[in-house]
């Protein structure tokens, strides 16, 4: 089929109900004022959902010159990706992205909160006003400068989410610097491999941080990482408790600059296409990618989606509860709300710290109108009862957001019924870190549309999925499943993996040509909605964070860098874990079974703590003499999911394997396992 078949399809789907009175973005704008709008023009969902799969380029130009700021005007919205590869966006317009951030705001409003910080300790939220971001962002931009950052300079923030990492963010958008945050749970080791690969030239960090009322050694792991960085010339190190670090001649304390530098910093004018920053994120094969995002059509992706998937009103606050280590925290806690003028709070805390009423004292007391979090969390605190919720008063709330894995229906059924009283909106959105915001999600819809529990369901504006069989073909019609494409592009898709366009074309634009492939199975129902059915590749989702299995692997094996000498080889899987959503299972082989194996398992776990994160920790680490191969050498994982998901001795064809016996083998090692687990 072809992308206007594509497209086609999705305008049948759309039409049957409604005849489309569509009126166009630009035609609306005028007669609306400046910033971005309060409600859906008339004809609503179905009006801009038709333009804009008819004319992705004229509707998101339309909307581009509206929402944003610009300091010259675009000259072409769209030029596609050719041969196969990210279409551009906005080319010949010259923006900034801190500009439309903050400036366009404090000049219209400098007091409105920007963001209220819910600081680790409960009770001692920090508001700080556009004006007072502003001024933030200003001072350490400029002492960026006098530190020698330019334009096009790579900068890492190794920061818990706070005003100061979200000024970091916007400094460098105010002078062309490019960042990269880098989740504070990482190691050494993960932090040293982005600054490494991305050629970082200073980091950004606290002297400690503070979660669940845990210290967390934030300098310390900074240090240890640049040892073997030597791009790095400079750490800004910033103070969030009154403990003394050790600081070398290159440790800048970042708050006494900042008071002396100047409160104000001319933006820098930015191509549309220049790169905003880059993230670090898991795939199959190979170490972590670094997904690029350029400035205008990422920016206005993120505040369309914002406003539009949220009913986003001025002067709502909205909470966002991931940490800007993770896309959603970029998205949806940084750009789509700040470019949108709102009050964005920053969570910095645990849903069980102090107790499991956290999230919903909260809520009560910043009164939150939309609160988005992961089904992990919803997970984990509907354990522990609705007591928790019920104590506080959730009256403010009007949609609730769930993000980065599947939510199940037990916990889609909690979140809706008993935190927001079966009164509020909830939203199962579905994106990733490659495409910048949400792609689908049940709003916008036309009003009182129904909401299918558990479910995406709906694509956003612009947004054309379609489903593929293994021979590479669409598949039409309803009630079907195959692998989740999309097949026009939209502003805010990553541009390439930095220094490696090549892998890039080849990961999301090789399988399908013409079409982006998202890794993601998906199933479109009778009536034509979407539900993610999860990963295609080797890539698990834990707690709502990525990860290669492939990474946790090449962690524990005795590689050049002798990691375990006595583990030549293990093969890693996810699995289903009620709170985790998936936890990682590791089948080892060990050079010699002895009493010592308990002892390795040990060492194993500290070894992937260190070298990646805590979080990839697997739960479970059997010893096996062998793992299944083919004849070809390949580990075949499809066979040690089937044992450890569903437990059957039916392995299906197993033709292909070297030696079938060690099916059995496997099979008795794992029984033994959970019989000795249960005992
Ligand atoms: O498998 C999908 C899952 O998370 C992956 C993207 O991960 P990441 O880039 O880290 O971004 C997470 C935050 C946007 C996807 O390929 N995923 C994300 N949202 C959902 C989801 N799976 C099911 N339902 C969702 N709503």
């Amino acid at each position: 089929m072809t992308l206007a078949a594509a497209r086609a399809r999705v305008l049948r789907a759309l039409s049957p109900l409604h005849p489309l009175g569509w009126v166009s973005v630009a035609a609306w704008r005028r007669c609306s004022q400046a910033g971005p709008p309060a409600a859906l023009p008339h004809g609503g969902y179905r009006a801009w959902q038709e333009q804009a799969a008819r004319d992705p380029a004229g509707f998101w130009a339309d909307v581009a010159r509206g929402w944003l700021r610009w300091d010259s005007p675009f000259h072409t919205a769209c030029q596609p990706g050719r041969p196969a590869g990210p279409a551009r966006w906005f080319l010949g317009g010259r923006l900034n992205v801190s500009v439309n951030c903050l400036d366009q705001h404090v000049e219209k409003s400098p007091n409105r909160v920007a963001l209220i910080w819910e600081r680790d300790e409960p009770g001692t939220a920090v508001h700080v006003t556009y004006r007072e971001l502003l001024d933030l962002t200003c001072r350490l931009a400029n002492t960026l400068k006098k530190y020698g950052i330019q334009k096009g300079d790579k900068v890492a923030i190794y920061m818990p989410v706070s005003p100061l990492s979200v000024a970091g963010m916007l400094a460098c958008a105010r002078i062309g610097a490019v960042h990269t945050v880098v989740f504070a749970g990482f190691s050494a080791e993960s932090l040293a491999g982005r600054i490494m690969d991305s050629g970082c030239k200073a980091v950004i960090t606290y002297n400690q941080g503070v979660r669940g009322g845990r210290i967390l050694e934030l300098k310390t792991t900074v240090d240890e990482a640049v040892k073997n960085c030597p791009s790095i010339k400079h750490v800004f190190v910033a103070q969030r408790t009154d403990n003394k670090v050790h600081m070398s001649d290159c440790d800048i304390p970042l708050e006494e600059e900042m008071t002396k530098a100047a409160s104000v910093c001319t933006p820098e004018s930015m191509d549309s296409e220049d790169m905003l920053f880059m993230l670090y994120t898991s795939g199959s094969t190979g170490k972590p990618k670094g997904i690029v995002h350029t400035q205008a059509g990422y920016l206005l992706y993120a505040a369309f989606t914002h406003k539009y998937v949220f009913d986003y009103q001025q002067s709502d606050v909205f909470g966002c509860v991931a940490d800007i280590g993770w896309i959603t925290g970029h998205s949806y806690v940084v750009y789509g709300p700040l470019c949108n003028g709102a009050t964005s709070v920053l969570f910095e805390s645990t849903p069980v710290y102090p107790d499991p009423g956290r999230y919903w004292e909260v809520v009560q007391r910043l009164k939150i109108n939309q609160f988005y979090a992961a089904p992990t969390a919803i997970r984990l605190l509907l354990n522990y009862g609705e007591e928790w919720v019920k104590k506080y008063d959730r009256s403010s709330l009007k949609t609730l957001g769930s993000v980065g894995e599947p939510i199940n229906k037990e916990a889609w059924q909690w979140f809706y019924q008993v935190v927001g009283e079966g009164r509020c909106t909830l939203v199962d959105t579905w994106w990733q870190t490659e495409t910048g915001g949400i792609c689908i999600a049940p709003r916008p819809s036309e009003e009182k549309a129904e909401i299918i529990p558990a479910m995406a369901m709906r694509p956003f504006f612009g947004i054309v999925p379609v489903l593929m069989d293994e021979n590479g073909k669409v598949i039409e019609g309803n009630d079907v499943s195959g692998a989740l494409c999309i097949a026009q592009p939209w502003p805010g898709m990553a541009r390439t993996i930095y220094r490696d366009h090549q892998r890039f074309v080849d990961v999301y634009f090789k399988a399908y040509p013409g079409y982006y492939f998202t890794g993601d199975g998906a199933y479109r129902t009778k009536k034509g909605y979407y539900q993610i059915t999860g990963r295609m590749d080797d890539v698990i989702n834990i707690s709502g964070h990525r990860l290669g299995t492939a990474e946790i692997e090449d962690a524990m094996v005795n590689s050049k860098q002798a990691d375990h000498p006595d583990v030549p080889e293990t093969a890693v899987i996810g699995y289903p874990h009620k709170i985790k959503g998936e936890g990682a299972f590791a089948f080892v082989v060990l050079k010699e079974q002895t009493a010592y194996t308990d002892h390795v398992k040990e060492e194993l776990k500290t070894i992937v703590a260190s070298k990646i994160a805590k979080y990839a920790v697997p739960d479970h680490i059997l010893v096996v003499k062998r793992l299944p191969k083919t004849r070809s050498g390949k580990i075949m994982r499809r066979l040690l999911r089937k044992v450890v998901t569903e437990q059957s001795n039916d392995m299906g064809d197993v033709t292909t394997l070297d030696d079938p016996s060690v099916v059995k083998e496997i099979l008795d090692a794992y029984q033994k396992y959970k019989d000795k687990s249960s005992s």
